[in-house]
């Protein structure tokens, strides 16, 4: 499903131009002032290494050529140490560009992934719905250290290239026209095969970097159910489609690949073909004494720069494509757009201690399912400081309740305020800053104990974290783990039991200590006997806030102000469990199940 998603989303056809390039600029500008230095070191460079071929020439005529005395001597020293002079500035010059250049390459990639990791960490869940974690990964480091080569070396070598081209150019004109115009002849007929060919080595080029990110998309996700994959034995078969994939970039590699070999052969021959030839028509000229040796050999050492220029713009030219295509693709990380927008102008909150909650008429479909509501024309109230309980069959709506709720998606139709406010027009930060949240799967990080309750309120000192885990039941367990407190839980928590992972983040939530509580199946994994003990510190949290408790086991509901029965999106019921279970409903069966047995 999400393999289909991102394929149709790279199917789309956009263009990609180079033009794409100035989007890097925002990015540089910070570092304008490098960037100035840079292209006077640029220009001081090519400017002495287009001196260099003109020492040449004077060495050739003056020293060796017309040497009638006793002069020569001294004229070939000073000749010699202006050439070794002008080898020593140029030598300078490149080694300040190369640092300047390189600084900012590396100053922008870091600036760069750190822009698009933040822009994606504001993205609401619909958008990881269809882009897979693995695909942002690879777009952060690939398509960002393509951009550092271009930044930090082929932008410069490119430009340094056209520099020389130009020079030389000019150069070859002055020293001999006759041989100029020949050589733009032939180059001007070569021009537009290779043009055309790099045009190709461009779109090959995406393509690949898009079969290496899916690749990297099914690793990631399969490393991540590593379990699940070894006991359906199914190591064999997702090792065959990995295989299967990394193949699939291998052909596409080689077919770029190819194309830019072709390019090099072409370029390379071309250019080789026109010099020889041209020397050969200057050797004819030197020996009818048209031309001098000085003049032929700077003619040819301007031509042999020439043409490295064009191979190095040959070169550059595809991975300046390259970095054309990921800045596009990291621009659309950048700017793309959250599916929930927050108000330009929000309002500061009515109350930061407590809160009194009300769905009225919620109609709500999620955006990859639009056909089958997953709450239908739902209208609940919650008093401050209430408890309500949402029980249901799976799948009834309960979890989307609390989506809602925070804001990961919002209704289609319907309102939701929370102290009459309507919580479209607080900020995010303030809406979230209201509830405290025991998901249905607790999240663990790879981090200790302390740290893993402390994420619930950042600044919160040592006692304050071991209060909560007191309350939460944490430190029941703590003094069975290697290093109490400070034991480090291993990736997403694989050290723990479900029920203790539940216990850390109930702690969690308890340190955040926010007027709403929600708690969705949030002792579903304990057993008995700790649920008991685990219900006791909620219920001492639950005082004074207003807390939305999902509970498959009734019997951690009995308590609750107000009982909501759901199926499919709707609400069937509501009341106390008294009343509920007098009604003979929905409520009345699922409790006659639960307490008989
Ligand atoms: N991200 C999603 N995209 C599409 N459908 C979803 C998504 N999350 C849940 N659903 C569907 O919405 C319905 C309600 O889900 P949920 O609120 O999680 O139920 P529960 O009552 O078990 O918590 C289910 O049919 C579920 O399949
Ligand atoms: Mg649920």
């Amino acid at each position: 499903m999400a393999q289909a998603n991102t394929t149709n989303q790279k199917d789309s056809p956009k263009p990609k131009r180079i033009i794409s390039l100035k989007d890097l600029w925002p990015f540089l500008k910070p570092y304008r002032l490098q960037v100035g230095i840079a292209f006077v070191l640029l220009c001081l460079a090519s400017a002495t290494l287009l001196l260099v071929p003109l020492a040449f020439r004077d060495l050739i005529d003056v020293g060796f050529g017309k040497s009638d005395g006793a002069a020569p001597t001294i004229n070939i020293d000073t000749k010699f140490g202006v050439l070794f002079g002008l080898a020593t500035f140029w030598a300078l010059m490149v080694a300040s560009r190369y640092y300047m250049v390189s600084w900012i390459g590396e100053r922008v990639t870091v600036d760069l992934r750190s822009g698009v990791y933040a822009s994606v960490l504001r993205q609401s869940p619909q958008f990881f719905e269809t882009l897979q974690t693995g695909e942002v990964l690879s777009r952060l480091t690939g398509d960002t250290t393509l951009i550092q080569t271009v930044v930090g070396s082929s932008a410069s070598m490119g430009l340094r290239s056209v520099f020389q081209f130009v020079g030389g150019m000019i150069m070859l004109a002055v020293t001999s026209f006759y041989l100029f115009s020949i050589n733009i002849g032939l180059m001007i007929c070569l021009i537009f095969p290779i043009m055309l060919i790099g045009r190709s080595v461009k779109k090959l080029s995406r393509e690949s970097q898009d079969r290496i990110a899916d690749s990297s998309a099914m690793a990631g996700e399969i490393l991540n159910a590593m379990p699940t994959v070894q006991s359906y034995t199914q190591e064999t078969r997702e090792t065959n489609r990995f295989t299967h994939s990394a193949q699939l970039s291998f052909v596409t590699a080689i077919r770029r690949t190819k194309v830019r070999a072709l390019l090099t052969a072409v370029i390379i021959t071309a250019v080789m073909g026109t010099i020889i030839f041209v020397l050969w028509l200057g050797a004819r000229q030197v020996s009818e004494g048209v031309m001098t040796g000085g003049e032929l050999a700077s003619f040819v050492l301007y031509a042999a720069m020439v043409a490295g220029s064009v191979s190095t713009i040959a070169q550059v030219w595809g991975d300046i494509m390259r970095a054309a295509g990921a800045t596009e693709r990291l621009l659309e990380l950048l700017h793309a757009e959250t599916a929930i927008t927050e108000a330009a102008n929000p309002l500061p909150l009515a109350s930061v201690s407590q809160a009194a909650i009300q769905f009225s008429n919620v109609t709500f479909h999620y955006p990859s399912r639009p056909r089958t509501p997953a709450l239908n024309n739902v209208s609940l109230h919650i008093n401050a400081g209430e408890t309500l309980a949402l029980v249901g069959p799976s799948g009834a709506g309960k979890t989307t309740i609390f989506q809602l709720l925070l804001r990961f998606y919002d209704a289609q139709t319907g309102s939701i305020t929370i102290n009459d406010q309507n919580i479209n027009d607080i900020s995010l930060h303030d809406l979230r800053g209201l509830m405290a949240i025991v998901p249905q799967d607790p999240v663990i990080f790879s981090a200790n104990v302390l740290e893993n309750i402390r994420y619930g309120q950042p600044n919160a000192t040592d006692e304050a974290v071991i209060a909560a885990a007191r309350a939460a039941q944490v430190a029941q367990f703590v003094p069975q783990l290697s290093d109490g407190y400070n034991t480090f839980l291993g990736e997403r928590g694989t050290r723990l039991s479900g029920g203790q992972k539940q216990r850390i983040a109930i702690a969690r939530a308890m340190l955040k200590n926010a007027p709403i509580l929600l708690l969705d199946e949030a002792t579903s994994a304990l057993d008995a006997e700790s649920e008991i003990l685990v219900q006791e510190g909620l219920s001492a949290a639950m005082q004074g806030r207003t807390t939305l408790i999902i509970a498959h086991r009734l019997a951690t509901v009995q308590k609750a102000d107000k009982i909501v029965v759901m199926e499919n999106g709707e609400m069937v019921e509501t009341g106390d469990a008294v009343e509920l279970r007098k009604k003979g409903g929905l409520y009345a069966r699922l409790a006659e199940l639960q307490f008989e047995s």
